[in-house]
């Protein structure tokens, strides 16, 4: 990546072998640990980055200062994506000053014990100076670390956000911005809506050119629209109208029923996503059920309860505050169907949740009498 600014230097790397991100989520165009040098008489860093890239970024780092030594090492959280390689630059740099906060330094000893020679500790609000420029620390606690804050830097205007508006891919692959922060936000942020709005706030009285987060691309134009769709996603509103279908189906028959009703929607020109919960991507599902103001789940009865792959996609949402959608239940049984049933007292324990007028019930396979019943749903879910 190209030079931020006169002062300011990307110096962050991107990651093309790692198979799971945070041990977890598929990254088919791999991820990008952010790391910036801002020159001024203060020569800081901004974070370090994964372990998986040490040497890689400390290359980048020195070859960036050429004959002069950093100052400062800003440490946003202490989630290791970003401080894993925070003893490495220490060794290699013994002087420099990391700055972060109480909970910074706690968490650092935890991870690396006494390694931390030079500790600036500074409080939300606080002000920095380097030189020409000046870098105010905005705490950020629970977004998604107790820990977090960001940095603004007054003169160029400059917000180094953390993790806030990064997204899962490289820096050399070109692709959507929006599809993969939203699956990145939903599943790593999604549970701390509330201070993410409390950070917003704090953010609007800032005038901001250029937000430099961890992961991702910088952002420098059209920043209404980042901070837009954050607003929305950390206020649990929905983001477009349309309806999220997922399902869970042993032998194909209640997936029949679930790829039926897409089929019925689309005809009437609603916007469809739907997602097969034991095949595909179910971090993608749970970002497209927070994506759309609908949600229709179909799944069929297991063991007088749920096939399990469901049960994990409604833990899941429910564990990121799945919350003001309307919801329509669809089930399979050949003896006693439950799903419906155990599904409904799952979303009940989530909040403003309602149902569709109809659900309904599939007797192992789907016949004239299901395509009526998803004819008469589809009707009630395109209104
Ligand atoms: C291991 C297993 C457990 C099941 N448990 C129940 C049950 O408790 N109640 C029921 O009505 N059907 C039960 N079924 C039957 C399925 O729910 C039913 O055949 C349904 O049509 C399967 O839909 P599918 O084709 O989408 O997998 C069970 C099926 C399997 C394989
Ligand atoms: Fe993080
Ligand atoms: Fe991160």
């Amino acid at each position: 990546m190209e030079n931020i600014s006169e002062s300011i230097k990307y110096v962050g790397v991107n990651d093309k072998t790692i198979d799971l991100f945070e041990g977890q989520y598929v990254v088919p165009n791999g991820m990008s640990y952010n790391s910036y040098i801002l020159f001024d008489e203060k020569i800081t860093v901004f974070d370090t980055v994964d372990k998986r890239k040490t040497d890689e970024w400390l290359s980048k780092v020195a070859a960036a200062l050429g004959k002069k030594v950093p100052h400062y090492l800003i440490v946003s959280h202490m989630e290791p994506d970003h401080s894993a390689s925070l003893t490495a630059f220490l060794k290699k740099y013994p002087d420099v000053t990391v700055v972060g906060n109480e909970k910074t330094f706690t968490i650092a000893e935890r991870f690396f014990g006494d390694v931390i020679k030079n500790k600036l500790s500074v409080k939300d609000g606080e002000e920095l100076p380097i030189g020409k420029h000046t870098l105010k620390f905005i705490f950020a606690p629970m977004v998604h670390w107790p820990e977090v804050m960001l940095s603004y830097e007054t003169t160029e205007k400059v917000l180094f956000s953390a993790d806030a508006f990064g997204k899962f891919g490289a820096l050399d692959v070109n692709e959507d911005w929006t599809s993969e922060a939203r699956r990145y936000y939903m599943n790593i942020v999604g549970k701390y809506g509330a201070p993410v709005q409390t950070v917003l706030k704090k953010a609007s009285a800032l005038d901001i050119k250029t937000i430099c987060p961890l992961h991702g691309p910088v952002l420098n134009e059209n920043l209404e629209y980042y901070l837009g769709k954050y607003d929305i996603w950390s206020s649990y509103a929905a983001e477009d109208s349309g309806v999220m279908i997922a399902y869970a189906s042993i032998y194909g028959n209640t997936a029949e029923a679930a790829e039926k009703l897409a089929d019925i929607l689309r005809g009437k020109g609603v916007k469809v996503e739907t997602a097969d919960l034991t095949r595909d991507d179910m971090p993608q599902a749970v970002a497209n059920a927070f994506r759309y103001d609908k949600l229709a789940v179909a799944c069929s009865t297991y063991d007088g309860w749920l096939f399990p792959v469901m049960e994990h996609f409604l833990n899941r949402i429910k564990s990121k505050n799945y919350q003001n959608r309307k919801v329509a239940l669809i089930e399979n049984g050949s003896w006693a169907p439950v799903a419906n049933k155990v599904m409904r007292s799952i979303f009940e324990t989530m909040k403003n949740i309602t149902f569709t007028e109809k659900s309904v019930t599939v007797n192992s396979a789907v016949n004239e009498q299901t395509i009526s019943e998803l004819t008469a749903l589809a009707d009630e879910l395109s209104k």
